[in-house]
């Protein structure tokens, strides 16, 4: 197992199902941690790690999130984004606030995440972001998640060129329908019948290890 120790890493949206595993498995390998999400017993549950409530849509969130992490620990080696929401319904029905919640908290907090960590992060750090198998394949009812997380696979991807000179590794991660219990904390709508999904401990490990190794993304493929 890596050891982590002296390593310091965000993660925004560890108040979630994914987030949360994830949060525990680098703080598992001895990371220095600071947590984000709005539930503040979510992020008491992690543990003994440094906890920052903010909400995502608040835009400056992701710069405080970012600023709070590095000066607690002196340092930023990673950061993961594993905050997201999920509507469903045709794309007539949605109202403008879910698109606008959708847009928030699914593209332009993680937009602002990575433009505050970029500049901070130690050479050789990493930057991973968790879009979803709809960048790669968009969804009838699903059209705004589907199109605000393809953006999202986007600007990681195009960002991750650029952040190559400063030795940051920018990583996008795709994974297909998880037993998570998103979709029934869907903002809006219903979802439809899913068919099983991936298990989240599993697709959590997948993750870490993709944060920790060399890679550059995770195709929905690859879990
Ligand atoms: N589960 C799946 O099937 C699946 C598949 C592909 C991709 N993904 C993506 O993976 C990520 C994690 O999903 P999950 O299944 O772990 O979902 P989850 O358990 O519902 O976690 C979502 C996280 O996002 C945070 N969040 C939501 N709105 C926020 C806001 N306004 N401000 C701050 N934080 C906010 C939540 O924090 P609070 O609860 O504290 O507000 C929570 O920590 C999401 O981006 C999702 O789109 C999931």
């Amino acid at each position: 197992m890596t050891d982590l120790s002296g390593k310091a890493y965000l993660v925004v949206g560890a108040s979630g199902a994914l987030g949360s595993l994830i949060a525990r498995l680098l703080a598992d390998r001895g990371a220095d941690l600071t947590v984000t999400g709005r539930s503040a017993d979510a992020l008491a549950a992690i543990g003994d790690v440094h906890a920052v409530t903010a909400d995502l849509r608040d835009p400056d969130a992701g710069r405080t999130v970012v600023e709070a992490a590095r000066e607690k620990h002196g340092r930023l080696d990673g950061v993961v984004i594993a905050a997201g929401v999920v509507a469903f319904g045709p794309l007539t029905d949605i109202d403008d606030d879910t698109v606008d919640d959708l847009v928030l908290v699914d593209f332009l907090a993680p937009l602002r995440v990575l433009r505050a960590a970029l500049p901070v992060l130690e050479p050789g750090g990493v930057i991973l972001g968790i879009s979803a198998v709809v960048a790669e394949k968009p969804m009838p009812n699903m059209a705004v998640y589907s199109a605000v997380k393809a953006a999202t696979a986007a600007l990681f991807t195009a960002a991750r060129t650029e952040a190559r000179r400063r030795r940051i590794r920018v990583v996008d991660v795709r994974p297909p329908h998880t037993e998570t219990g998103l979709a029934g904390r869907a903002i809006a709508g219903d979802p439809p019948r899913l068919p099983t999904g991936l298990d989240p401990d599993a697709v959590a490990e997948r993750i870490v290890a993709a944060l920790l190794g060399s890679e550059t993304e995770l195709a929905s493929t690859d879990f």
